[in-house]
Parts: structure tokens; sequence; C-alpha cells
């Protein structure tokens, strides 16, 4: 296991330590110019939640660090804003910076495999931007209501609204192998290892949103409905 940062640690070397954490960090709305100050220190000043904050930043570095969700006392709007700017980021950065990485592969030879690559990538998108579309208008709307008026949609779940992952995760994954494995080599191979870098970086976010969704979400939120009924 790598290490465990704590409230005590300067957030710079958060970063040195990993620099995939940035954009994690800028979720919280965190932004560089950390001198020495403390995780505990800035997330003061940004009134962002230490506890959410550390455990999304382990999880990230550690996918089984993960306390049981009971274990975690943090405030369900936290949860979905960070999930919501996660969201973002993949709609407004991720896609469109694969989708350029892809067209100049693309460019750089008109071998048939890479339209068939094409072709996977964008039914996969289809697929993503559903799942996203799904959570952003059924799932939080619903979470949200539940937490903040106490209000449960006759006869829904949580457990009935949030989808599976694996299948999001395990295409992504496809895809990188399809490449690797059967791609002919009369292509650009900077743009190739440009493109491939940045699936993988998207498979580690994207696999890490889902254990958030899955392993904090769901169940802090099947609580709330637990003790409702109860
Ligand atoms: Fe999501
Ligand atoms: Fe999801």
């Amino acid at each position: 296991m790598k290490s465990i940062f704590t409230r005590e640690h300067r957030m710079a070397d958060l970063v040195l330590s990993d620099y995939n954490l940035l954009p994690i960090i800028n979720r919280f709305g965190i932004r560089l110019g950390f001198r020495d100050k403390t995780v505990e220190q800035i997330c003061k000043e940004r009134n962002v939640n230490s506890e959410f904050f550390l455990a999304i930043i382990n999880t990230y570095i550690n996918p089984d660090y993960l306390p049981d969700s009971g274990l975690i006392n943090v405030p369900v709007n936290s949860i979905v804003d960070y999930l919501q700017q996660t969201h973002r980021y993949y709609i407004e950065y991720t896609v469109p910076e694969i989708e350029r990485l892809l067209s100049l592969l693309l460019k750089s030879s008109n071998t048939q495999n890479l339209h068939l690559i094409e072709k996977f990538y964008l039914d996969y998108k289809v697929e993503l931007i559903e799942h996203i579309q799904n959570e952003e208008s059924q799932v939080f709307p619903y979470v949200l209501n539940l937490v903040n008026d106490k209000f449960r949609k006759v006869n829904y779940s949580i457990h009935s609204f949030e989808r599976e992952h694996t299948d999001l995760d395990e295409k992504l994954s496809d895809l990188r192998n399809l490449i690797i494995k059967y791609l002919e080599p009369t292509y650009n191979d900077n743009f190739c290892n440009d493109f491939l870098l940045a699936l993988q970086r998207f498979e580690d976010d994207l696999k890490d949103h889902a254990r958030i969704e899955d392993k904090i979400l769901v169940p802090v939120v099947a609580k709330i409905e637990e003790e409702l009924n109860g």
C-alpha cells in the first residue's frame, strides 16, 4: 500500500507524490499556490470537508483504502457535488481531449483497423454519456431530494437507480487491448502513444469515480433510506 495522507501533510507533497491527483484536487475548487500549507489549512480556507477530501485522495492512491462507507461521516451534498464536478471534467475536458488525440491518430494512417477503433470508441462514448446523464437527471436529484427535503419517491431506492459500472471500465480496457494487440503498424507512434496514455488515465479516473459511487454514495444513501423508513 502506498502512503496514506493525513490532515497534517503539506498539500504540495500530495501533488509531488502523484501529479494525477491535480485534477482531483481541482474538483474541490483547490488550485495551485499551496506554499507550505497543510491539507487541513487549505481545506479550511476553501471550505472543504477535509475528511471527505482525504478519503477521495487516499482512495485514488490506494484503491483498497476505502473504509466501510458507514465510517465516513461526510455530508451527502459534498459527495454529489464532487461526482458532478467529475462528470463535468469528463464531458468538458477528457472526452474532447481523447477525441483530439484520436483524430490525430486517424489522420496519420488510413488503415482499416483504425476505423474499427474509432467505431468502438464512438459506441463506448454513447454508453458513457448515457450513464452520466442517467446519474445527473435521475440518481442525483433523487439523492438530493432525499437528503435535503426528506422526500423519498415512492417505490424507488438508490439500488434501483444506480447502474453497473463494470461494463464501462471493461470496454475502455478492451479498447486499449485492441490497439496494443491488433493495430497494424502504419500509424504515427507518438500520436498513438499519447492516445493510449490518455485512455489509461481516463480508465484509472473512471474506476476511482465508480468506486466512490458504489462504495460511498450508494451505501450512505441506502442508510438514509433505511432511517426514513424506520
Ligand atoms: Fe458518475
Ligand atoms: Fe456511475
